[in-house]
């Protein structure tokens, strides 16, 4: 088994030290050099049916749900046509508003999770074209669907999704370019640009994971905290949903995900000295009216733990401490933003003692509804 862990004290450690080469692997056979285009053989749906899907639902469970509310984020600022994300188990009950003009996207790691097979079906019933992000190759979902886009991350062991989540953020990115490609939103030399940046993207995740260290000592330093808040604006709310899940699945602390901007309408009155709140600040637009916020958790005695770009010091004089991330396009910030999240609920599991490859109570792939 420790040969199986590569040297590694667990799995989750090993596959989030992967991430580098599952980024690269998701990213890098889609984004060839001479060709100012994606390439995705496994979608063939064509320009003109693009044009005529006038809404997308995204649909998930988990942790590939967060990749998904990325992706929603990412498909309207930039490809502008409007997008619903829901978890599966909600979307598949409520009746939703479907038609041969609706696009579904799903995503799965398993590619075997109840509600979400059963989302994608009650959308093939009501005549939706569905794409299937999704990392297990002949699984029933990727079988299923119109279209698949597999996210390359290799065997995923720990019950915790780590890398998947990574290279489903990544298919993300691909396919919004694809998208606003196909219609028009985006031009050539905005997605050259963009494809530059990709390019640079697996070497900046390993300057995070070179900071493993570094946040093993402030896993030490805020591991008693009774109550966790991530917090964060636009994109980085999205991220701190996935960093609240993590921290909850494997080191069994209680923590929540808010839009930053409403801690002062309830949350800000649970603020006191044992709370830490890991504020996301990766968005320039945003930066200051988050930084305000993490203001006023200080100004209440509560922890702050940034994660910031770097370059911007100045938030140093608010917060207990900060964790930079390289400087990248906005869209990709979330794949390096949430590595310190994975390592932080890592190390906070392993102080605490807890079986952090399979957490109490947890299962890989939920095949019962
Ligand atoms: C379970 C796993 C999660 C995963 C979710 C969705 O809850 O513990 O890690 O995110 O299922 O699984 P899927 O295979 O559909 O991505």
């Amino acid at each position: 088994a420790a040969a199986e862990k590569g040297g590694y004290d667990h799995f989750m450690l090993k596959e989030i030290f992967e991430q580098a080469k599952v980024v690269k692997d998701t990213l890098m056979p889609r984004l060839p050099e001479d060709q100012n285009r994606i390439v995705l053989d496994d979608i063939k749906l064509s320009k003109k049916e693009l044009e005529n899907i006038n809404k997308i639902y995204i649909v998930a469970c988990g942790t590939a749900y967060y990749a998904g509310i990325v992706g929603k984020y990412l498909l309207e600022r930039i490809a502008r046509v409007p997008v619903v994300a829901e978890v599966a188990s909600e979307f598949r009950y409520r009746d939703p508003v479907i038609d041969e003009n609706t696009l579904m996207i799903v995503l799965s790691q398993s590619g075997e999770t109840a509600d979400t097979l059963a989302a994608l079906r009650l959308a093939k019933q009501g005549g939706a074209r569905v794409i299937a992000i999704v990392n297990v190759v002949g699984s029933s979902i990727a079988r299923e669907a119109d279209d698949i886009l597999y996210t390359w991350a290799g065997p995923e062991i720990a019950v915790a999704s780590t890398k998947a989540y990574s290279a489903q953020l990544a298919a993300m990115y691909l396919l919004t370019c694809h998208i606003a490609l196909e219609l028009g939103r985006m031009n050539e030399e905005e997605f050259k640009e963009l494809r530059d940046e990709l390019y640079q993207l697996p070497r900046k995740v390993n300057r995070v994971l070179n900071k493993a260290e570094r946040i093993k000592r402030l896993a030490d330093k805020y591991v008693n905290s009774k109550n966790v808040f991530y917090v964060g604006r636009g994109l980085d709310y999205m991220v701190s949903m996935e960093g609240s899940l993590k921290l909850k699945e494997v080191a069994y602390v209680h923590s929540e995900p808010y839009a930053a901007g409403e801690l002062k309408h309830g949350p800000i009155a649970l603020i006191e000295d044992t709370t830490l709140v890991v504020g996301i600040v990766t968005q320039a637009e945003l930066y200051d009216k988050t930084v305000s916020n993490l203001k006023e958790v200080k100004a209440r005695n509560g922890k702050v733990l940034a994660i910031a770009v770097k370059g911007n010091t100045e938030i140093e004089k608010v917060v207990d401490d900060v964790i930079y991330i390289p400087q990248t396009h906005w869209m990709f910030s979330s794949i390096l933003a949430n590595i310190p999240q994975q390592l932080f609920a890592y190390y906070v599991s392993t102080a605490l003692g807890h079986d952090v490859d399979k957490p109490r109570n947890l299962a890989k792939s939920v095949t019962v509804e």
